[in-house]
């Protein structure tokens, strides 16, 4: 077992193939071609393991977002792309999908040393993520189409009237470091299946998979400024392309306070905007399971990727007559969830991808500790360079701490006991954000039950976090507007005309 031999929390070195990117100079690519910014400010890039920066990367100016939006403006306005028959725009999305698994490896590599999450797991979930989203939608670009409609006010026959699906236009797409390429791509399929250019921009913490993702964009055979990926800060570049007049739709993944932020600044120009905010998820165990199979899937929806998912199952809601025994279920993992290195073979979990938010989780832990919560498991950081945070689960809480009411976005779930189910329905809707709930019980009516009661934009059951690229994923309440993935997904990046003709 690995847990008597003590972590060693060094990074592992990294392989040639990742130095050799490391050491380019900061780009940013637009128009199919690795240019300068105009001003040479750069943002330095850490790995979250070591504490250490790795590389700079371009600090994207007002010009630079400026001439990102002007090439994926004239490439959307002259046609290169959606003039393109839709087997041909699938067949290149494809293609670019195939690119990007020959090189899994790499990204893999590439994202556990940027965002600080085990390697294997970037291998196992990330990378096939990523090229899932972009496969599932290729296909709906040879899909899409409007329909015939029989007008109600007027005689058949004497008007002629149908819908076509065109593309919003040019996209800003802004996404977060908890799965900076899966995000990314998240984003760009949808986009590129329903016609539309876009400029992408990663968040600062975490660009470097969607630059390596930008070399390989011309080579799938993508015309010169369709897709565009610009690195900076979100208050000056992400801010710039919310608020640019050539900008058609921004996409939007983040924190509920940019995603408002961001939703009040796209209404001057009026643009269409999804946004996929945080979460708050319950995870509900009924009285009925079996405690020792279900405890593993409890800490595992809250300590994979270290807490930092949208989705995680934070507040955690067992029967009062198991509830011991889901705790000590769940603190048995402690040593299978213990961050380590990124390329840390053994890995499971890693470190918090910054300094920034090591803090804030563990102001958090200790902000709970001052309300008056006991801590069930972990609750501190071990003695290393990284950022690394115990898994920590959090009892004795009560509906007003900071604790139970705020995303964390680390490995940090508060557990509470119930009695029956419209109590914990309603404990479980107790907040303003509905992103996800688990509900896990052997029994099909109480399932059932729960998934109507839960005002949240899945619910799973019996599993947690479990996405497909078919499934359309969004939030109710503060957890955002608007669906991605699936058919919804596609509709997100496509405008309606209506046409009317006199016969
Ligand atoms: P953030 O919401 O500030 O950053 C996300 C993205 O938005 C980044 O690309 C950033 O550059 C951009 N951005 C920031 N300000 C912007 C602005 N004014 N205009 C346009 N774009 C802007 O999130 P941050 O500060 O990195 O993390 C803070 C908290 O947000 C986390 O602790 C977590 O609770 C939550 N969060 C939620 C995520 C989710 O998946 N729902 C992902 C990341 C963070
Ligand atoms: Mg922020």
């Amino acid at each position: 077992m690995t847990d008597m031999t003590p972590i060693d929390y060094r990074q592992r070195e990294y392989s040639d193939a990742i130095k050799a990117f490391l050491a380019r100079g900061p780009r940013l690519f637009i128009n199919n071609e690795w240019v300068e910014s105009s001003h040479g400010a750069t943002i330095g890039v850490e790995d979250p393991s070591s504490g250490k920066e790795i590389t700079r990367i371009a600090d994207a100016s007002d010009r630079d977002v400026d001439r990102a939006v002007a090439a994926a403006r004239t490439a959307f306005d002259d046609g290169r792309w959606t003039g393109l028959a839709p087997n041909a725009r699938e067949r290149i999305i494809h293609r670019f999908a195939d690119l990007l698994e020959a090189h899994a490896d790499e990204f893999a590599e590439i994202e556990a040393i940027d965002n600080g999450k085990p390697k294997g797991m970037a291998a196992a979930v990330d990378i096939p993520g990523a090229i899932s989203q972009l496969r599932f939608m290729a296909g709906w670009a040879s899909k899409i189409s409007g329909e015939v409609i029989q007008p109600y006010t007027m005689p058949t026959g004497t008007v002629f009237g149908y819908t076509l699906r065109e593309p919003v236009g040019v996209c800003g797409q802004i996404v977060p470091w908890n799965f900076p390429l899966l995000m990314a791509c998240l984003k760009i399929a949808p986009a590129l299946a329903a016609g539309c250019t876009l400029v992408l921009k990663p968040a600062e913490q975490t660009p470097l998979t969607a630059l390596r993702l930008a070399d390989l964009v011309a080579e799938a055979g993508f015309p010169a400024g369709v897709v565009n990926i610009i690195t900076g800060y979100g208050h000056t570049a992400g801010d710039r392309m919310v608020k640019h007049p050539d900008v058609d739709k921004i996409a939007f993944t983040g924190s509920t306070e940019i995603g408002k932020l961001i939703n009040r600044n796209a209404t001057d120009t009026l643009k269409h905007v999804t946004l996929e905010l945080g979460g708050k998820s319950p995870v509900v165990i009924m009285p009925d399971v079996n405690v020792a199979e279900v405890a593993p899937g409890a800490a595992g929806a809250i300590f994979f990727n270290s807490g930092q998912v949208c989705v995680a199952g934070s507040r955690l809601f067992a029967h009062r007559s198991i509830f011991d025994q889901v705790i000590e279920g769940v603190a048995a993992t402690a040593p299978f969830w213990a961050p380590r290195p990124s390329l840390d073979a053994e890995a499971h979990a890693g470190p918090l991808v910054s300094k920034e938010q090591f803090d804030r989780v563990m102001g958090y832990i200790e902000a709970g500790k001052r309300d008056g919560a006991s801590v069930a498991m972990g609750g501190d950081a071990p003695t290393a360079d990284g950022y690394y945070v115990n898994p920590t689960v959090l009892v004795d809480v009560n509906p007003q701490m900071s604790v139970v009411r705020e995303e964390i976005f680390g490995p940090v779930v508060v557990a509470q006991r119930f009695d029956d189910l419209d109590e914990v329905a309603k404990a479980a809707n107790d907040t303003c954000f509905g992103l996800g709930a688990g509900v896990w019980t052997r029994d099909v009516a109480t399932m059932h039950k729960l998934a109507a009661k839960i005002k949240s934009g899945t619910v799973w059951g019996n599993c947690h976090a479990v996405i497909d690229t078919a499934l359309p994923f969004g939030g109710y309440k503060e957890s955002g507007i608007g669906r991605e993935q699936g058919r919804a997904g596609i509709e997100a990046y496509l405008e309606t005309k209506s046409v009317i003709l006199q016969l």
